[in-house]
């Protein structure tokens, strides 16, 4: 079978995205209507059984003070010995972009293994950063502690049995990122 290869737009993002450090992200984030676009997007994937297992909280402008007061706190009472600056800095983690898309499960049925509804949910992960990176803004992917930190959980928001799929931060780019080392096809794929 011979295979036409064309310039295709959407192969072309795929084969050229990169996260951006938050360090490097500014403003401005998304507008009403491309966050709407970003999250159409990342809600239309794969999903076993219709069951919707994963939901996404917003949070921009003023709630990235109200996220960061539960990130600091409980940074401050687990971390006796950390200095000011060190608190500071965890404060301020929500409001480092313009935008922070928090993904979790929302796992309430076993017809399907949950195991599946956690990938599902990994997908809502990628297509946010495609989509994102679609509208010319640039995003990444970070667990970092608060991702499994139970009182962070529940001051959240979140039940003991969901668990917290990353947080998505989105913004425009200070400094674009520079390509990094990707796996050589041999190395990763395998033909049967
Ligand atoms: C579930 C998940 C959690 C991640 N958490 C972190 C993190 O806490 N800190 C970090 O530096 N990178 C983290 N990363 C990696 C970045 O999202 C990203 O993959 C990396 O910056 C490389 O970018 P790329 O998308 O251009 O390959 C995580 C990736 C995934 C999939």
């Amino acid at each position: 079978m011979s295979v036409k290869v064309t310039t295709n737009p959407t192969i072309d993002l795929l084969l050229k995205r990169r996260s951006l450090v938050v360090a490097n992200m500014t403003n401005p984030g998304p507008s009403v209507e491309e966050l709407r676009i970003i999250l159409r997007c990342a809600t239309r994937v794969p999903d076993h059984g219709k069951l919707t297992p994963w939901r996404i909280s917003v949070i921009q402008g003023n709630a990235r003070k109200e996220v960061g007061q539960i990130w600091g706190d409980t940074f401050r009472e687990k971390n006796p010995d950390a200095t000011e600056e060190q608190i500071q800095a965890e404060y301020e983690r929500p409001a480092r972009a313009p935008v922070m898309l928090v993904v979790s499960t929302k796992i309430e049925s076993d017809r399907v293994p949950e195991w599946e509804q956690i990938l599902s949910g990994a997908a809502v992960c990628q297509n946010t950063l495609v989509a994102a990176t679609a509208l010319g803004y640039h995003a990444q992917w970070l667990s970092e502690w608060p991702n499994y930190d139970d009182d962070v959980k529940r001051e959240m928001g979140l039940a003991p049995e969901d668990q917290f799929l990353g947080f998505i931060y989105i913004g425009t780019a200070e400094r674009p990122p520079v390509e990094r080392p990707r796996p050589e096809l041999s190395d990763v794929v395998s033909y049967w």
